[in-house]
């Protein structure tokens, strides 16, 4: 059945010489709608004369910055509902010089998977989206389209101690994060998504179905993090559960500038990655009120934890390793994982599991994003120049800060295992994150600055020579392709900085496995071309 589908298209149609390269009308035409199971198919083609079109587009478009009237939108949004669908899209697309953009989840920070400037189809995965837990032997294959919620919510229902380590936002989809790595509360103790990832099944340029023994260990090695819509379409994933105790105890403590917040951020620097892996302390931060009326502003800091054991243990390891932030009893609250993921998805905590498999995220805004990585403490004048830069701008424009710790399971896993190249040495992530509202220009531009000039700020202070970024918080301010023509020397700008010395691995694949770049974004692993 899949290989019929792909037979029609080979068969049916001029493959080589198409009259009209940039016509839409003809990868319509070139879909297999037309025979057997074309109803249903054609249930799966949205084009703007559908009224079906602009829902489909707007469901996970995460970042309003993309939401306007002037950007681009694609000629038609597919969904398709099995590989072979999947199959008829990539051929159908090169024949008529259209690009593809996959789109699991929506939330490339940079729109990336729904917006292009040269003529373009969405591949939107929201059909596939099935998950099998395998209990017996704590495995599981999910679909590229299934969000992190929907992943978690089918392990926790088949088990209370097994999870996976992957991303806290439920609405994430599992095919752009497991592409890019992919980290949450597990993170010290068992690494990555991507680390955790054991076979995928993928369709190719050529529209060929592989899965880890087919397409080999170098192609297999770059799908787990060199980043989306580079290599072909991963229809899905084989991952491998791991172990989590009944309870985990969770505390969310908040320090503003009065409580000693500087004092505190500059000893947990020294303290996160050293801590016992089985606990994660991050810590938030982003202007505040000291009072209601607003007269008084503050630093909050809040030191947000996971915990893999009760809250007695944690307490007595808090009081050992970081007595300074005074964790006290209530402080804590005891859990089980899937109620953790609950917790921290910003849904009240005693909601019901159910909201995990809400794909709509709580709160949509438009946002830009930028991360850093620290590999030596930063001292205490540095956060105090920070806080100057915080309390200089207006309140709509507060941006923040998320960081995280490494160390434990990171730093045993060596830089070249997969693409994701961060490892031993970081001591912590730093997350940049401004939101405004609305498509005010000077609003955005000026939001835009200011993370730019904190960026700026900090560059003493982060890792050099590269300056380290993840790519799953992608940031286009780095560099991007000139889309065709992409020298080495010009992907290696943004490349380095991703992927570090994997860069160059990463460029043999792409070059073997799709030689002609279909599968292109403005920061996508070019190949050798004539340089
Ligand atoms: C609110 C929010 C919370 C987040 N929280 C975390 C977090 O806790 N931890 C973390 O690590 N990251 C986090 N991220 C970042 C997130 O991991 C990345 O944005 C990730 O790439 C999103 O995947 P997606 O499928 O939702 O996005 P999409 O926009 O659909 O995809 C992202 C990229 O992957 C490509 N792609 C998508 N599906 C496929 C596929 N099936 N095959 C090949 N390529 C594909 C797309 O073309 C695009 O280039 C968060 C992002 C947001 C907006
Ligand atoms: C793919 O989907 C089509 C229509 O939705 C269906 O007719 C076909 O049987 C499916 N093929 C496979 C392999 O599931
Ligand atoms: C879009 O419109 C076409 C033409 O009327 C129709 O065949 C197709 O089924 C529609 N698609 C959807 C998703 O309804
Ligand atoms: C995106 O824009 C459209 C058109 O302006 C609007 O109707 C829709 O509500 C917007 N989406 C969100 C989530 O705000
Ligand atoms: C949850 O598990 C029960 C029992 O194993 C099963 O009957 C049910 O269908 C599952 N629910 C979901 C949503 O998977
Ligand atoms: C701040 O730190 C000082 C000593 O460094 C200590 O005396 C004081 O109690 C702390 N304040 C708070 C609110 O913890
Ligand atoms: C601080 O208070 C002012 C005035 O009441 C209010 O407009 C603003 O939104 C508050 N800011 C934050 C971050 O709470
Ligand atoms: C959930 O929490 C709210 C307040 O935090 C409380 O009022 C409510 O009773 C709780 N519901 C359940 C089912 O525990
Ligand atoms: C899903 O979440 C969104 C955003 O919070 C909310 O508006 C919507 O009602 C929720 N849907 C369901 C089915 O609960
Ligand atoms: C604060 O906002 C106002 C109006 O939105 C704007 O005119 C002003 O320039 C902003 N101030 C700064 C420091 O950006
Ligand atoms: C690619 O770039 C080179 C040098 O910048 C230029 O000479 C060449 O014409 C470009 N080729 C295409 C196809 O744009």
């Amino acid at each position: 059945m899949m290989l019929s589908f792909l037979t029609i298209v080979l068969l049916s149609s001029s493959w080589v010489a198409s009259a009209d390269n940039n016509n839409h009308e003809g990868f319509l035409q070139c879909l297999p709608l037309h025979s057997d199971g074309s109803a249903a198919i054609s249930k799966l083609i949205h084009t703007p004369i559908n009224s079906s079109y602009t829902s489909v587009l707007q469901s996970t478009i995460q970042n309003l910055r993309f939401n306007t009237t002037a950007t681009p939108k694609p000629i038609v949004v597919v969904t398709p509902q099995n590989a072979s669908h999947i199959q008829a899209a990539i051929i159908c697309a090169q024949k008529h010089d259209l690009q593809i953009r996959i789109r699991s989840g929506g939330h490339d920070y940079e729109g990336l998977s729904y917006v292009a400037r040269d003529p373009f189809v969405v591949l939107d995965m929201i059909n596939l989206r099935e998950v099998t837990v395998d209990v017996e032997t704590s495995t599981a294959w999910v679909q590229s389209g299934a969000t992190l919620g929907e992943l978690y919510y089918k392990i926790g229902n088949a088990s209370r101690t097994l999870a996976f380590p992957a991303g806290l936002c439920p609405t994430v989809g599992v095919g752009g994060h497991f592409s890019g790595g992919g980290y949450g509360g597990l993170m010290r103790k068992y690494g990555l998504a991507a680390d955790n990832v054991i076979d995928a099944q993928l369709v190719d340029v050529k529209g060929r179905i592989l899965d880890r023994a087919s397409m080999g260990e170098d192609l297999f090695w770059a799908i787990r993090g060199g980043g989306g819509n580079t290599f072909g379409v991963v229809v899905s994933w084989k991952i491998n559960l791991v172990k989590v105790p009944p309870t985990v105890t969770v505390f969310s403590v908040p320090r503003a500038l009065e409580q000693n917040a500087t004092k505190l951020i500059h000893r947990w620097q020294y303290i996160g990655s050293k801590l016992p892996e089985d606990l994660l302390v991050a810590v938030f931060v982003r202007r505040a009120n000291l009072t209601r009326e607003g007269n008084l502003k503050t630093v909050l800091a809040t030191f947000n934890s996971l915990f893999l054991g009760d809250a007695e243990k944690l307490l007595e390891l808090m009081q050992e390793s970081f007595p300074e932030l005074g964790l006290v009893k209530e402080d804590c609250r005891e859990l089980s994982w899937i109620e953790f993921a609950v917790f921290f998805s910003g849904y009240p905590p005693n909601s019901s599991f159910d909201v995990l498999l809400n794909r709509t995220l709580l709160v949509r805004r438009s946002f830009k994003a930028k991360s850093d990585y620290v590999r030596e403490p930063m001292p205490e004048v540095a956060w105090q120049g920070m806080w100057e830069k915080f309390f200089r701008v207006n309140d709509t424009e507060a941006p923040r800060f998320i960081m995280t710790p490494y160390g434990g399971k990171m730093d045993q896993i060596p830089e070249s295992q997969i693409p994701f190249p961060h490892r031993a040495g970081v001591l912590f992530k730093i997350h940049y994150l401004i939101y405004w509202d609305g498509e005010e220009n000077d609003v955005a531009q000026r939001s835009i600055s200011l993370i730019r000039g904190l960026y700026s700020y900090l560059t003493p202070y982060v890792s050099k020579n590269p300056r380290e970024a993840y790519v799953n918080y992608r940031d286009l301010d780095l560099g991007t392709n000139n889309q065709g023509n992409t020298s080495y020397r010009q992907a290696r700008v943004w490349g380095a900085k991703y992927f570090k010395n994997n860069f160059d691995r990463l460029v043999h694949v792409k070059t073997a496995a799709d030689p002609s770049n279909f599968f292109r974004t403005e920061q996508s692993i070019p190949p050798f071309m004539s340089w």
